[in-house]
């Protein structure tokens, strides 16, 4: 062997190794590096179902679909995995734009025919970032041939996430990752949005959720409606844990929208492709969205991808959308969001996976009634999330490590969730069992009571 040809397999069985490996080469972002150093980083080799094994040999029911909610259909789908291998043997790819491979088409006309009504145009992209870096073009060009030559702004909300790219991360406002890339895209603005279980002026949620329609409408005024191109938001939000809206919310925004002539993107994005118990959760309030934008478990995670959706009406009044990726509308991974989508389809994945997740909302809310620091147990389909408090009267948030800690505890104990803010979050596989959410119900509760009394909260 020369030195030029790479050996890992017996580099990749060293843990240690590993782990220095990593912090000399990778950078692992979102993480502060010396809580990095302090865990060490998570290296895991092995995935089957919903459970995956770290370089250690420890095994973890991962309820959070690797982290970031893609992972839909749990590890190791070799049907996924065979419908890639096919089409990349047959045709890996064939470049962009106005090239198209036939499955690339088919994953079109199925997507449009399962997104809210209205929807039946779809560009694909990598993933989410550039699915809202292109829905914001597609925004500007379409108010720029339909009468409104100056309308570039882009509304979005407080705390919200919309990626990482720089037009995506100037409508963005949670993770602490603005300002630090700041100066962002100009013409962006962003107003209050619904919050569950606490907002930021304290004021009764009805009267809040008022004020963020109300807000919305006085931003247009005040931005000037004739140089404002669209308003962004998530239909259930991620920061603080799953906000639900209320259900009157998307018809008031619409209906604000359609007055001053803005357009209504929806991001579906962590939502699309079953996670709230819907194919989107646009379908849980009637929302009519003009752009849509997806990518995660579109593939269920198995290769990357987003899209923007709109209507053939928008679409049509471009006589050239001029934009493009490399990679828009792989082939391959055209083949994994195919095998995907049928495989939720035939196995009845979403209406399936909203009853486990309803059923780990009944067990977390008995097994938690009495934690004095839980404030919330809320979810929607299989997006869960436990809100906590120090006082139950105030609401009052931990601004301390708490949070943190009760996952971390939870890991320990063999189940992944995820802090974010003051809550954590359980994003389970569709595929999770009965048995799954009970572990999750009686890690998370012996958890969080070692926590509450190791600080004396309880
Ligand atoms: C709602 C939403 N939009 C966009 C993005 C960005 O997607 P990506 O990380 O694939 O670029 C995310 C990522 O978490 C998201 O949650």
């Amino acid at each position: 062997m020369t030195a030029t040809q790479p050996n890992p397999s017996p580099r990749l069985a060293d843990p240690s190794e590993l782990a220095d490996a990593a912090f000399a080469h990778c950078i692992m972002p979102l993480l502060p590096v010396a809580e990095t150093r302090e865990h060490g980083p998570a290296i895991y080799v092995r995935g089957e179902g919903c459970r995956l094994t770290d370089v250690h040999g420890h095994t973890y029911l991962d309820m959070m679909s690797s982290h970031t909610r893609a992972n839909s259909l749990g590890y190791g789908n070799t049907e996924i995995a065979d419908a890639v291998r096919e089409q990349l043997a047959t045709l890996h790819y064939i470049g962009t734009a106005s090239n198209l491979a036939p499955v690339t088409i088919r994953l079109a006309e199925t997507v449009a025919s399962l997104a809210p009504e209205g929807l039946d145009r779809v560009l694909f992209v990598n993933d989410g970032s550039e699915s809202v870096e292109t829905a914001f073009k597609l925004a500007r060009h379409i108010q720029q041939a339909t009468g409104k030559p100056r309308a570039t702004k882009i509304i979005s909300r407080w705390n919200a996430y919309h990626g990482a790219t720089m037009g995506a991360l100037s409508a963005t406002d949670w993770l602490g990752i603005r300002h630090i890339s700041e100066p962002g895209v100009p013409g962006h603005s962003m107003i209050p949005g619904p919050m569950c279980y606490r907002n930021p002026f304290g004021m009764d949620q009805d009267a809040y959720n008022d004020l963020c329609v109300t807000w919305l409408e006085r931003e247009i005024q005040h931005q000037g409606p004739d140089y404002v191109a669209a308003f962004i938001a998530e239909p259930v939000m991620q920061a603080n844990g799953v906000q639900i809206p209320p259900d009157d919310y998307f018809a008031r925004v619409r209906d604000v929208c359609d007055r001053y002539g803005v357009l209504l993107i929806i991001d579906e994005v962590i939502t699309g492709y079953g996670r709230t118990g819907r194919w989107f959760a646009s379908d849980h309030w009637g929302i009519r969205p003009d752009l849509m934008t997806m990518a995660k478990a579109l593939t269920a995670g198995y290769i990357p991808m987003g899209g923007v959706i709109t209507r053939g009406d928008l679409i049509d009044v471009l006589p050239i959308f001029r934009h493009v990726h490399t990679f828009s509308g792989h082939a391959a991974a055209a083949a994994a969001a195919m095998a995907t989508i049928g495989i939720l389809q035939r196995e009845d994945l979403i209406r399936r996976g909203a009853e486990t997740g309803a059923y780990l909302l009944d067990g977390l809310r008995d097994e938690l009634r009495d934690c004095p620091i839980v404030g919330e147990v809320r979810g929607i389909g299989m997006w869960l999330a436990v809100d906590f408090t120090r006082d139950r009267a105030t609401r009052e948030a931990f601004e301390d490590d708490t949070v943190p800690a009760i996952v971390r505890r939870m890991r320990e104990y063999g189940v992944l969730a995820s802090a974010i803010g003051t809550a954590f979050e359980i994003a389970p596989p569709l595929i999770a069992s009965r048995a799954n959410a009970e572990e999750t119900v009686a890690v998370a509760g012996r958890a969080i009571r070692e926590i509450a009394r190791e600080r004396g909260l309880a």
